[in-house]
């Protein structure tokens, strides 16, 4: 059997076309969603995200603002300008990207972004919203996997998800939302006593863990779906994920390719969060 892919890149296209019909529906009614983005420093790759994140605003009729800094910036003036920006009304979401300098406490950075406007997810009041199923945004890239799962119809109802990998922002999270959907919710990790024993139980597999072949076909039930969060390079430099592609997909019901899977999500819930955060304050101003 060779599994039907997820193409996220087409989930995405669809979910921004959706996020732009109702930002301009915002508009006529006198909101226009804004994201505050802020780079601090020259690290390479996060100017690569930074510049997806304000592009992908435009393109859906967001207003975006992004601030560069220079490495070394005080975490006094970082605190400032963020406190700025939650007192702005123009803005509905605030990004500071990550990682920060050295210098500079990101926890203690992002715990100073309102809740009201943590489109990341990131603040302990999101994590603790989504623990307690209360109202809050859902960090993107796991939010994307679950939108990934909805969009091939997949009920997640009784199903056995397995997560590999138990980070803040991807792992926990993920086994959170997962268990919201009424998933049996298994985590695994790095010391996991026997992980294949696991996943050949799983009827859905998240592979977030940032090591290559960390899933491969033999430690996958035939039919299962297969979630690829991983972003890392093989030995010729190509982009990869976490699970062995090519073996996987003959076992798999339903796979993500890396890139083209999970990637294009995180952006996307982050337009997503951004849009309903400001239809959330034009609500309650009404
Ligand atoms: N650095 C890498 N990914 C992310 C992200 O999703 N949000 C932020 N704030 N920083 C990041």
């Amino acid at each position: 059997m060779t599994a039907q892919i997820i193409d996220g890149n087409a989930v995405s296209r669809q979910l921004r076309a959706e996020v732009a019909q109702r930002t301009a529906a915002l508009k006529a009614r006198g909101t226009t969603p804004g994201l505050a983005v802020i780079l601090v420093g020259e690290d390479p790759a996060s100017q690569v995200y930074v510049g997806k994140k304000v592009q992908a605003c435009e393109e859906a009729g967001l207003h975006s603002v992004l601030e560069k800094y220079d490495a070394s910036l005080t975490e006094a003036a970082l605190l400032a300008r963020v406190e700025a920006l939650n007192a702005d009304p123009s803005i509905h979401g605030i990004l500071v990207q990550l990682p920060l300098p050295r210098h500079i406490d990101a926890q203690k950075v992002i715990e100073t972004i309102a809740p009201s406007k943590d489109v990341d997810g990131f603040h302990v009041a999101s994590a603790g919203a989504l623990m307690t199923g209360l109202p809050g945004f859902w960090s993107c890239t796991p939010y994307g996997c679950i939108k990934l799962l909805e969009s091939i119809g997949y009920d997640l109802k009784g199903k056995h998800a397995v997560v590999i990998g138990r980070s803040n922002n991807v792992g926990k999270p993920m086994a959170l939302m997962l268990l919201q959907k009424n998933a049996t919710v298994t985590v695994c990790h790095s010391a996991t006593a026997d992980l294949k024993a696991m996943t050949l139980q799983a009827d859905v597999i998240v592979a977030a863990v940032g090591r290559r072949n960390t899933l491969t076909a033999d430690m996958v039930k035939p039919g299962a779906v297969v979630i690829d969060v991983g972003m890392n390079r093989n030995e010729q430099g190509k982009l990869c994920g976490d699970v062995d592609f090519a073996a996987v997909k003959e076992v798999a019901g339903w796979i993500t390719p890396v890139p083209g899977g999970v990637g294009p999500m995180t952006v996307t819930m982050l337009l997503v969060n951004t849009l309903e955060s400001a239809e959330r304050e034009a609500r309650a101003k009404a």
